[in-house]
């Protein structure tokens, strides 16, 4: 299957009653383990970069490789999507490489770190939009902003600092005419979203809820949702490293969020532990061994299994041969005409 928009993916689990994970990469080896989770639970899915990971990766690099996946894989339904783009100029950039979504994070400023007005958030926004969907390319917004830095990403402090608004969501995906909307309820990027398992003062699902029943039709987006497991924790604490107890989003919280409303789920963390587990238990029991692929290859079986636990729990597995590729240039039409509807359906409050 040639690589697919993510808003045909979204649109096909809003009808299934289902979440697709969306998983980020910076190198062939993630890529693969996506794919093979795929193909091993028979899932549509979506593959992310940041910028970090295209800096790393180099553009080039990271499309062909994409390319390779949706050509080794053509049974699966496969989105290439940039995630926290921090301009317009991004955004564009990673269109005219063939990203097939773009998320332009106009929460924060272009600097990625501090805080945007609503105003200059919608702005940015419905520029991205007009540009992405004149080409067919679909867009994620994101109001409210998430806690935690990431690779330099993000405003840090606590998840609680910025919350959405849903009266703010509204009006923002009325606005800005976005595809889905990432929202902010208590979550954070990175492994230290919680100091225990968080309940509903920490993580705020009904905060989640309420912006459901005004956007009942709205993709909504869940980041920093990783759920941090203490097996993964502990086989880096027992192979040398040192992380601190930590605790993520439960599974069944996000599986609550699918139930309302919530299309795409945003992991990161949970595959970086995985590998990172994998490799110093090759390194601590086997320090004579230095082929990179005596420890490449358990790590990427690692991400595999976690990849693939997260398409079951999220629903996604088993619908990746629901529906045939809806092609860009079509998509592109589909948004002229009106078929591909961008206006938010409001409920009253
Ligand atoms: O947004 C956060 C993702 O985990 C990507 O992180 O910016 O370090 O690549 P990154
Ligand atoms: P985690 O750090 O929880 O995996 O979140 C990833 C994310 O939201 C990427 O945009
Ligand atoms: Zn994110």
């Amino acid at each position: 299957m040639p690589l697919v928009s993510t808003r045909q993916l979204l649109d096909e689990a809003a009808k299934g009653g289902y979440g697709v994970g969306a998983f980020n990469v910076n190198d062939m080896e993630q890529i693969q383990a996506i794919m093979e989770a795929a193909k091993e639970t028979n899932s549509p899915v979506i593959i992310q970069a940041s910028r970090g990971a295209r800096q790393f990766a180099q553009d080039n690099y990271l499309y062909h490789l994409m390319l390779a996946a949706a050509e080794l894989y053509p049974q699966i339904p496969l989105a290439m999507h940039l995630d926290h783009g921090n301009s317009f100029e991004t955004c564009e950039s990673a269109i005219k490489l063939g990203f097939t979504s773009v998320m332009m994070d106009g929460s924060l400023k272009p600097d990625g770190k501090t805080p945007a007005t609503f105003e200059e958030n919608v702005e940015v926004t419905r520029k991205v939009v007009d540009y992405a969907h004149e080409r067919g390319i679909s867009v994620e917004g994101e109001i409210g902003v998430l806690g935690g830095i990431e690779d330099g990403h993000g405003a840090g402090g606590s998840g609680l600092d910025h919350v959405t608004d849903p009266d703010q969501a509204v009006e923002f995906a009325e606005l800005t005419g976005v595809d889905s909307l990432a929202i902010a309820i208590g979550t954070s990027h990175g492994a230290y979203k919680f100091t225990k398992k968080p309940d509903g003062s920490v993580l705020k699902m009904d905060l989640l809820l309420a912006i459901h029943k005004r956007l009942p039709n709205t993709h909504l987006v869940m980041h920093g949702s990783s759920s941090v497991p203490k097996d993964l924790q502990d086989i880096i604490n027992q192979y040398g490293g040192k992380l601190k107890e930590t605790w993520g989003v439960p599974v069944e919280e996000i599986q609550l969020g699918i139930k309302n409303g919530v299309r795409k789920i945003n992991v990161d963390t949970d595959n970086r532990l995985a590998i990172t587990g994998a490799i110093r238990k090759v390194l601590w029991e086997s320090p004579e061994k230095f082929d990179p692929r005596d420890y490449m290859k358990p790590a990427r079986a690692a991400m595999q299994k976690v990849v693939a636990q997260r398409m079951v729990q999220f629903g996604q597995a088993g619908h990746a041969g629901d529906y045939t590729a809806i092609s860009i240039p079509d998509m592109a039409k589909g948004y002229a005409d009106g078929t591909l509807i961008t206006k938010p359906l409001v409920a009253a409050k």
